[in-house]
């Protein structure tokens, strides 16, 4: 963490202070830092050269004084001698510290009957997992986190019920979840690519015929082509990417979403570098299966009604690209378009991605549609990117650094927002995330994780 001031400035690097200029004031909107972690370059320097000089005294004098009387689990660990024992001891986290994060919901969960306060009985009687008792239930809930509930505030409702961590907000001193009957419209549907339970249920049960792919695998199986069934308009707004190696679950995939989601085009992941997809021969690890490939790209397109486009990198090692090997294939199987990130995976997200190799890329893909992807944080890059042969941009991290950088490249200019515009896209990012993850415990949990996620971009 580093904090810059005018007239001081402090860099903290584990439990070790550097005061960089002598006069220590507390300026207004510094954060003043007790006097037990303060420390000198000298002192730090030494510290670095010889492991942990002081500490190490002060270990074996059994003295914690020195430099903060911090635990000492906690202390910054830079030697790594032979004594097991110590080791052990001073290894991991501090695991007696309190965890801040409630467990309670996992085991104490309410009935999603009850929840959703159904006519009907639980449909799992005697046998189901959880609580079915509002009031014992409502004994062990954490407290409310505010008056207002976001999702009842602007539906009207809040199918959270009891169980939203705002739930005073829209309960009945009986319990009952309220509705605002003056303005209970159905909430705005957000979210384009759920199946619905029914659904759900029937693929855990493997109930769900795929005949279209069952089709298309038969041809396989038989060694023949299937023509393919391209071009048609990207509309661009809803898509699903789907990821996988197999031609067989990814048609089945491919049609699934084509009988029940309202997509504009469905897009093929060859692009993800991580080993777990990877080593299994999905991701970017496509690239290199072509007949594979050409069989993913084949099966899905004969199911789909809606165009499908792939996104792939340069090719997986850093100096042999294959991109442009590869791009002349997929126009003969079908893909309606080609977004190619200009990195390979070896490279993953390191160095600049390779605009030139795009440009080459984006000629010999003609008359299919290219996107160059990488790089573009600016309204500048954008413009330069266009500047190549590609079809368009993709904008990745430049998103999360930035959120309004699409108006930034809409307009050609720079757009420095106020701090009270930024609050407001933070405060939109937390009513969204419970709007998606929900407003229940579960929901808030994993909408401030997702916070800290993308605050992480935020910052650079
Ligand atoms: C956190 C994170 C998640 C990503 N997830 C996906 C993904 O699910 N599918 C995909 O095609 N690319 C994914 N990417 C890659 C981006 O789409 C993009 O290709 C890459 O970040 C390079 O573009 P940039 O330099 O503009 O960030 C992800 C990138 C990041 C940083
Ligand atoms: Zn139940
Ligand atoms: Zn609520």
């Amino acid at each position: 963490m580093f904090c810059h001031t005018e007239h001081n400035r402090r860099v903290f690097l584990g439990r070790f202070v550097l005061r960089m200029e002598s006069a220590v004031e507390v300026q207004r909107g510094a954060a003043a830092i007790k006097e037990q972690f303060l420390t000198t370059k000298e002192k730090f320097h030494e510290f670095l050269a010889s492991g942990r000089p002081r500490q190490s005294t002060d270990e074996a004098d059994g003295d914690s004084e020195e430099p903060s009387g911090e635990p000492e689990q906690k202390r910054v660990r830079l030697d790594s001698d032979g004594d097991e024992k110590k080791k052990k001891k001073k290894r991991g986290q501090n695991k007696s510290r309190p965890h801040v994060k409630p467990q309670s919901y996992e085991d104490r969960r309410l009935c999603p009957s009850i929840v959703q306060e159904r006519d009907t009985k639980c449909f799992y009687g005697e046998k189901c997992r959880f609580l079915h008792d509002v009031s014992e239930y409502m004994s062990t809930k954490a407290a409310d986190l505010s008056d207002q509930c976001y999702l009842f505030n602007s539906f009207g409702w809040c199918q959270y019920g009891v169980t939203c961590r705002f739930a005073k907000a829209h309960t009945s001193p009986e319990l009952k979840n309220l509705r605002n009957q003056d303005f209970c419209r159905r909430s705005a549907v957000t979210v384009r690519n759920l199946l619905d339970k029914e659904l759900q249920r029937r693929l855990r049960k493997k109930q769900e015929r795929f005949p279209g792919a069952e089709a298309y695998l038969k041809t396989v199986s038989r060694g023949e082509k299937p023509a393919s069934n391209q071009e048609e308009n990207l509309s661009g707004a809803g898509h699903t990417q789907l990821e996988g190696c197999f031609p067989d679950t990814m048609t089945r995939c491919a049609e699934l979403l084509n009988l029940n989601i309202d997509v504009d085009f469905v897009d093929i992941n060859s692009g993800c570098p991580i080993d777990l997809v990877y080593k299994k021969g999905g991701g970017c690890g496509l690239m290199t299966r072509t007949s594979k490939f050409e069989q993913i790209v084949r099966g899905m397109n004969s199911v789909l009604d809606v165009p499908l486009t792939v996104k792939i990198r340069t090719g997986v090692q850093q100096n042999c690209s294959i991109a442009h090997k590869l791009i002349p294939e997929m126009k003969k199987w079908g893909v309606s378009l080609i977004t190619l990130h200009g990195r390979s995976r070896e490279q993953r997200y390191t160095k600049s991605a390779d605009w030139e190799y795009i440009d080459t890329c984006s000629k010999l893909a003609a008359p299919v549609p290219l996107f160059g992807n990488g790089d573009i944080l600016s309204y500048e890059d954008a413009m330069k990117a266009r500047e190549t042969g590609v079809s368009g941009i993709m904008v990745a991290r430049g998103a999360l650094i930035k959120p309004w950088l699409f108006t930034e490249i809409k307009e050609n200019r720079h757009w420095d927002i106020s701090s009270g515009e930024r609050l407001d896209i933070l405060r939109d990012f937390t009513n969204y995330g419970l709007e998606h993850w929900g407003s229940d415990t579960q929901g808030v949990e994993k909408t401030r994780s997702f916070l800290l996620e993308w605050l992480s971009f935020l910052c650079r």
